[in-house]
């Protein structure tokens, strides 16, 4: 067998075929007597590959002048390098330049703030930081899938578009087709029937509704998609438009639904930690000293299990100022959540049984009346990572709530059906992406873990 060189996960060398192919962008170039030097960077990992171009190569001017940025296709042959810094190194045969940077591309060697970088969106994947942060997100993505379908889970698409409010926030984003300058009215308020769907239309706010009609007829499912809230906060822990992992499983009750959920959890930590560890180092070197340390808590501990109850007596006793005072009755605040899971436990912490007067309409009343079978997974930096719960399958119950809380019944007809027709206990949750990624990463704005960020304000590239 001919020996493999590996140069990094997806490149890979037969030593006996002496010709190699790179294309890529050129990070650095240096001339030296007789020869340059060109740091060339493909995209597929962290490393740069050196590339030595000797002045023999006809194009050899044009090389020597090469810019940061540039584009080449290089190929050569692969020797183990006696320079330090890395093992191997390309002697160049042939170098075509594909395009010219010109001299004000903005990236040149050196280091850029996040606030820089995020005025240059469409520019910022192709540093060290921002190519790691996007190849861990992809790493993730299909460990995602990978996790359900492992388990006879399956995926189903659910719409974006919508006319349900499924969180009851008021945070949906309006999707209409009605000109805003001659808005048509009855009694002073917009006619919807004249809109595109004939009635008021928005972009969804979770996928749940939906997918508890295929939990109910498929068993296990989950989505992951897109979801969208016009929520006016402007925190590094909020987007505008994020992605979220909604699993919804038939016959499951709570806490086969916390056990899903800290097992998911702990194996995309276990992924990250595996199959992306050059990235995940130069996080723990440049953004967050103790993210080696995070991972491996999530790993080797068993995420702590509280009642919203006990969560509130623990506030209460700590001596800690809190902006935000916190008693029975009151949701908690990101100060609130980071105390229990940073300074309290030290490690994840899982709430239950939250009063039902803070919470959505379709979860399950618990037999105290007042407290539902919800559950939010905590932890440190983060607070709220995950937010889940038990929903109520008892039509009369459901019927109650909803008429409580003074929504349409005739709108959800579709839902209550599922309760009607065959309901079985059944319980999912959401997973934010982004704030998973920054749990993993460190990266402490969410604005730096999505391609291209939308906030209050902002929607640029
Ligand atoms: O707790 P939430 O609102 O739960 C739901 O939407 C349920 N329908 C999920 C379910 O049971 N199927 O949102 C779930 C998670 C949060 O825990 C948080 O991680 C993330 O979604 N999230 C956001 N991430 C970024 N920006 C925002 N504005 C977010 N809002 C929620
Ligand atoms: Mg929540």
């Amino acid at each position: 067998m001919a020996e493999r060189i590996k140069i990094n996960k997806l490149l890979c060398f037969d030593a006996a075929v002496d010709e190699v192919v790179v294309k890529g962008w050129v990070r650095t170039r240096r001339n030296s007597k007789g020869f340059s030097f060109i740091e060339v960077n493909d995209g597929s990992c962290l490393k740069n590959i050196q590339v030595i171009a000797d002045d023999s190569l006809d194009n050899y001017d044009a090389i020597g002048r090469l810019t940061t940025g540039s584009a080449v296709a290089i190929s050569g042959s692969l020797a183990e390098s006696p320079g330090k810094g890395q093992k191997w190194e390309i002697h160049a045969k042939n170098i075509e330049i594909i395009s010219i940077a010109p001299e004000d591309y903005l990236l040149q060697k050196k280091r850029h703030s996040d606030e820089f970088l995020r005025t240059i969106a469409h520019l910022r994947p192709r540093t060290n930081k921002y190519g790691a942060a996007f190849r861990i997100r992809s790493e993730l993505s299909y460990a995602i899938h990978k996790f359900f379908r492992d388990r006879g889970f399956r995926y189903i698409h659910t719409p974006i578009l919508t006319s349900s409010d499924c969180e009851g926030a008021g945070e949906l984003f309006q999707v209409t087709t009605l000109d805003m300058g001659n808005v048509p009215c009855v009694d002073g308020k917009a006619d919807y029937s004249a809109d595109f769907f004939g009635k008021e239309a928005g972009l969804t706010v979770s996928g749940q509704l939906s997918a508890e009609m295929f939990a109910l007829a498929l068993g296990d499912v989950y989505t992951f998609g897109p979801t969208f809230r016009a929520e006016n906060s402007n925190t590094s822990r909020h987007v505008a438009e994020f992605w979220m992992i909604e699993p919804e499983m038939a016959f499951c009750d709570l806490d086969k639904d916390m056990d899903i959920a800290e097992k998911m959890l702990k194996y995309l930590t276990g992924v990250v930690q595996e199959n992306c560890a050059e990235d995940i180092e130069l996080f723990a070197k440049f953004v967050d000293k103790e993210l080696e340390n995070t991972i491996e808590n999530i790993l080797s501990s068993d995420f702590e299990r509280i009642s919203y109850e006990e969560a509130v007596q623990i506030l209460e006793k700590s001596k800690k100022k809190f902006e935000h005072e916190i008693n029975y009755g009151k949701d908690l605040q990101t100060e609130h959540e980071r105390y229990l899971t940073e300074k309290y436990f030290k490690k994840p912490v899982i709430v239950y049984n939250y009063p039902k007067d803070i919470k959505p309409f379709y979860m399950r009343l618990n037999d105290d009346n007042r407290t539902v079978a919800a559950m939010d997974i905590l932890v440190p930096r983060i607070g709220e990572i995950v937010g889940g719960s038990q929903r109520e399958e008892r039509l009369d119950m459901l019927e109650a709530r909803m008429k409580e809380m003074g929504m349409p019944l005739e709108d959800y007809r579709w839902y209550l059906d599922s309760r009607k027709y065959g309901s079985v206990p059944h319980s999912g949750f959401g997973l934010g992406f982004e704030r998973l990624l920054m749990f993993l990463t460190g990266i402490s704005n969410i604005r730096d873990v999505i391609p291209f960020p939308r906030t209050p304000k902002n929607i640029e590239f």
